[in-house]
C-alpha cells in the first residue's frame, strides 16, 4: 500500500526522533525504526544494547513490540534510520520479524540516513525472498 509524502514524513520522523533515545553504547551504532501499522497509528523503537552483548535488541524489533502493545495488527511501512555514512538494512532477524507482521508481501521498508533523508527503496520480499511465515504452518498437522 502506497502512503502519502505527509504520512511518509511523519514515518521518517518518528524513526529519527527513535534513534536518538538508542541506548547503543557498545557499538556506537544508533538505530532508529518506525512502522505504519494498519489501525493508522505509527509505532517507533530504538535499538537497546547489554553489557552481555547477545540480549541486545534491535530497532525493529522493538517498534515491533511496540505496535504489538499498542494494538496494531498489521505493517503497512517501514522506515530504518541509521548512522548517516552507512545504509541501514535490517538484519536478517529483524527482515523475519518484519515478514511475521507485514501486511503484504511487497510491504515497502525505506531506509534513511540520520537526518531523515532517504537513501533507499526496498521491500520486504526483496529483503527477503521465498521466506518462511505463518502460512507455511497451515495444515502442518495433516501433512505427515
Ligand atoms: N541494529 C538494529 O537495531 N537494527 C538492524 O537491523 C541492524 C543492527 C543494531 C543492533 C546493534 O545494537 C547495533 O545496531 C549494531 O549491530
Amino acid at each position: 500500500m502506497l502512503i502519502d509524502d505527509g504520512e511518509m514524513q511523519k514515518l521518517i520522523s518518528a524513526a529519527v526522533a527513535a534513534r536518538r533515545q538508542s541506548y547503543s553504547p557498545y557499538s556506537g551504532y544508533a538505530v532508529g525504526a518506525a512502522v505504519l501499522a494498519s489501525d493508522g497509528a505509527i509505532y517507533a523503537g530504538c535499538n537497546v544494547e547489554n553489557a552481555a552483548y547477545p540480549l541486545s535488541f534491535c530497532a525493529e524489533a522493538n517498534a515491533i513490540g511496540n505496535m504489538i502493545m499498542g494494538g496494531g495488527d498489521g505493517i503497512v511501512h517501514v522506515v530504518v534510520t541509521g548512522p548517516n555514512a552507512d545504509i541501514c538494512t535490517p538484519c536478517g532477524g529483524c527482515r523475519q520479524q518484519i515478514r511475521e507482521f507485514a501486511n503484504a508481501k511487497n510491504t515497502p521498508v525505506t531506509i534513511c540516513d540520520a537526518d531523515g533523508v532517504i537513501v533507499l527503496k526496498t521491500d520486504i520480499g526483496a529483503l527477503l525472498p521465498h521466506s518462511f511465515g505463518p502460512e507455511n504452518l497451515n495444515n502442518a498437522k495433516s501433512a505427515k
